[in-house]
């Protein structure tokens, strides 16, 4: 395949009216991992990301705080500075409207346009939103008030400066029309070209200073200031040193652009206009996305309803909170935000499917083969239908990631993680491990398994470079060498004889529902009920390999504290017919409940009457041996038995334990 060698992403810059939220870190997550898909490709490449602090919207907020505008668009555009990297989000440049040089590329930009004869000084008068800053046409208007706001327009009449964009329409319909990728998904493509059947206007691009002085000054006329659109655009142009920066001459040809549906005007009319009236050729490609929205209503400050990044990291983690965004949502759809659905994601995708298939494949080398990589012997059966599975994944997924849909990449890659489970489940290696005839086997299972870790974690790098890395340094790789996506075009790169470590489970499962409260329980809208996921390693597996994935390893106070540990009184405790090692034991912790035990062949029910022992309260009930069993008795095992847990106080029944 032929590739460009040069990548340039932007987001939009964001106003510093509202402080960063989850539609914010949406798009910027998304670049962030196109940026890293493309950098594990080998191409090289430039990521801007940054603030739009220019404009009526920055002047009114700042007034409300009774803040300056300068300093308040500091403290913001703060605020945006210091959320990316919690998300691991890794921009080349952070750029600010208000940066001299950003100041002094936009004055440029405006007298060459003005020398050129593409701005024009004319009597307007119209329908202008204030909340939108621009001038609205009837046509444009739902019931008469602004689409955006909701508020009516009010009359306004001025001189102001004019891009005469309409000069450029039928070149813009040509281009649109013979460059099918220019705007993606097709349907903001088509969106554009319907707006473009109708004439175009031209572009409104001052401010009086008698309205408004905190903008860019025009540099024909210092009774004007830049229309704030009109200077932002800029940014992707002065945000690579335009126009003799080396980065600008290498980058902008390879220009692509990520937002929302709510900026697509500006930027699929707007913005190729004035490129074209600068003489410079347009960005390659437009993604457009949907809206993250929360009961129904777009999430914004201005409705309220903002969910905090800052907030779903220190709950999630970056990389659990990045897959989440990037899984989630269809790209160029809307996606309704809840906690409850990142919750089940996180425990079905992650602590599940690919949690389980690390720790039962490293568990396994550990125990049958000493932690070393195996050298396998040609593969035959489920091993060779997954390792076509595995190869036929990476192009499939590099597909789905050039075209910014990484739901549908990460979607290709939870099936083969699946599937490697289900060829756990099917090649049973803890039954191969039992007879020496079968050694060549079990390696060659194992290796098997062991390679698709090694390429899944290239594969979901971009998406949760963390987890990578670790998967890496796992099968006892260079955790950097998950950044080479063609390390992951070829079978049997991982070296037979490398040490693999254990690692700590990838991600703990979050506990739901009834319980102490976890304060991740506060959206009241349920998300998409999935179809239940993986059960837990078979039992004869379970017991081959001594419960693997259950090593004890350090975990955040916080899930220590979704355990439900009590004091319980047993009132009442009696055999289990045929279930030799089961007792029935009915305590009270204040209310009474039951719980089988495994302590039938250790105590016998008489002498557990009348005790205090610790019991975990907030276990999901299970059926064993047809008795509903709620909860569990904890108690020590070593070489002289079971020890029941009590307190060495008379405590109550019912008492935390913490
Ligand atoms: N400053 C302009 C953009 C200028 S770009 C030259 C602006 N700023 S904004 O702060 O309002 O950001 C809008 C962008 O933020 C959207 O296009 C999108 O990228 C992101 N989002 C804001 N709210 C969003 C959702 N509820 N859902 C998804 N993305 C959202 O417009």
């Amino acid at each position: 395949m032929i590739m460009a060698s040069e990548f340039y992403i932007t987001t939009p810059i964001y106003y510093v009216n509202a402080e960063p939220h989850l539609g914010h870190a949406y798009s910027t997550v998304i670049a962030d991992i196109q940026n890293r898909f493309r950098r594990a490709r080998g191409e090289e490449t430039f990521f801007l990301t940054g603030t739009d602090e220019h404009g009526d919207k920055i002047v009114q907020a700042a007034a409300t705080k009774g803040m300056d505008p300068k300093a308040y668009a500091d403290r913001i555009s703060s605020l945006f500075r210091e959320t990316w990297p919690l998300l691991d989000i890794r921009p080349d440049r952070f750029i600010r409207t208000t940066e001299p040089a950003h100041v002094a590329t936009v004055q440029a930009i405006l007298q060459k346009v003005f020398d050129r004869g593409d701005i024009a000084f004319r009597e307007y008068q119209g329908l202008y939103c204030v909340g939108c800053e621009r001038f609205y046409t009837e046509r444009e208007l739902k019931d008469g008030k602004c689409p955006d706001h909701g508020t009516p327009p009010v009359h306004m009449k001025e001189k102001n400066y004019f891009f005469l964009m309409s000069r450029y329409q039928d070149w813009l319909v040509d281009h649109i029309r013979s460059h099918p990728e220019f705007i993606t998904p097709e349907r903001y493509r088509n969106e554009v070209l319907s707006f473009l059947k109708d004439p175009l206007e031209d572009l409104c691009i001052s401010r009086p200073t008698s309205r408004l002085t905190w903008g860019i000054p025009l540099p024909f006329d210092g009774g004007f200031v830049t229309y704030v659109w009109f200077d932002a655009l800029i940014n992707y142009l002065s945000g690579l040193g335009y126009p003799d920066d080396p980065k600008f001459i290498r980058f902008w040809p390879a220009a692509e652009h990520i937002i929302a549906k709510d900026i697509l005007k500006p930027h699929g009319i707007y913005w190729p206009t004035m490129l074209q009236a600068l003489g410079l050729e347009p960005f390659k490609r437009l993604h457009v996305h949907g809206y993250w929205q929360i009961l129904d209503q777009k999430m914004s400050k201005s409705l309220g309803n903002i969910v905090r990044p800052a907030e779903l990291v220190e709950t999630f983690g970056a990389d659990a909170t990045r897959y989440c965004l990037a899984r989630e949502m269809a790209f160029g759809l809307d996606a309704v935000f809840s906690r409850e659905s990142f919750i089940q994601r996180i425990n079905a995708d992650l602590a599940n499917d690919l949690g389980n298939l690390t720790s039962r494949t490293l568990t396994m080398v550990h125990k049958y083969l000493s932690g070393t990589v195996p050298a396998p012997d040609p593969l035959s059966g489920p091993e060779e239908g997954l390792r076509t599975a595995v190869m036929e994944l990476v192009p499939a997924w590099e597909r789905e990631m050039e075209s910014l849909a990484s739901h549908r990449a990460l979607q290709a890659v939870w099936e083969v993680i699946n599937h490697a489970n289900r060829v756990i489940d099917s090649t049973a290696p803890w039954e191969l491990a039992k007879e020496k005839a079968q050694e060549g086997r079990l390696s060659t299972v194992l290796y098997s398994l062991l390679e698709t870790l090694r390429i899944v974690s290239v594969l979901v790098e971009p998406v949760m470079p963390e987890t990578a890395a670790r998967l890496h340094g796992a099968l006892g790789l260079d955790p950097d060498g998950c950044l080479d996506l063609d390390s992951a075009r070829t079978w049997g790169r991982l070296p037979p004889g490398v040490e693999t470590v254990r690692i700590p489970s990838l991600f703990p499962r979050i506990q739901t529902g009834e319980g102490p409260s976890t304060g991740l329980e506060r959206t009241k809208k349920p998300g998409p009920k999935k179809a239940p996921h993986r059960r837990p390693p078979a039992a004869a597996e379970a017991e081959a390999l001594g419960h693997a994935g259950t090593e004890p390893h350090e975990i955040p106070f916080e899930v220590f504290q979704q355990l439900d540990l009590r004091v319980a009184e047993v009132v009442a405790a009696e055999r289990i017919p045929r279930a030799d090692r089961l007792l029935k034991v009915t305590v009270r912790c204040p209310e009474e409940r039951t719980i089988v035990a495994g302590i039938a062949e250790h105590f016998a029910p008489e002498e557990l009457i009348g005790r205090k022992v610790i019991v975990v309260a907030n276990l999901k009930p299970v059926q064993l041996r047809g008795v509903r069993s709620e909860g569990m008795l904890l108690a020590a095992k070593d070489a002289g038995g079971f020890h029941l847990t009590t307190v060495a106080t008379d405590a109550e029944a019912g008492a935390r334990v913490r």
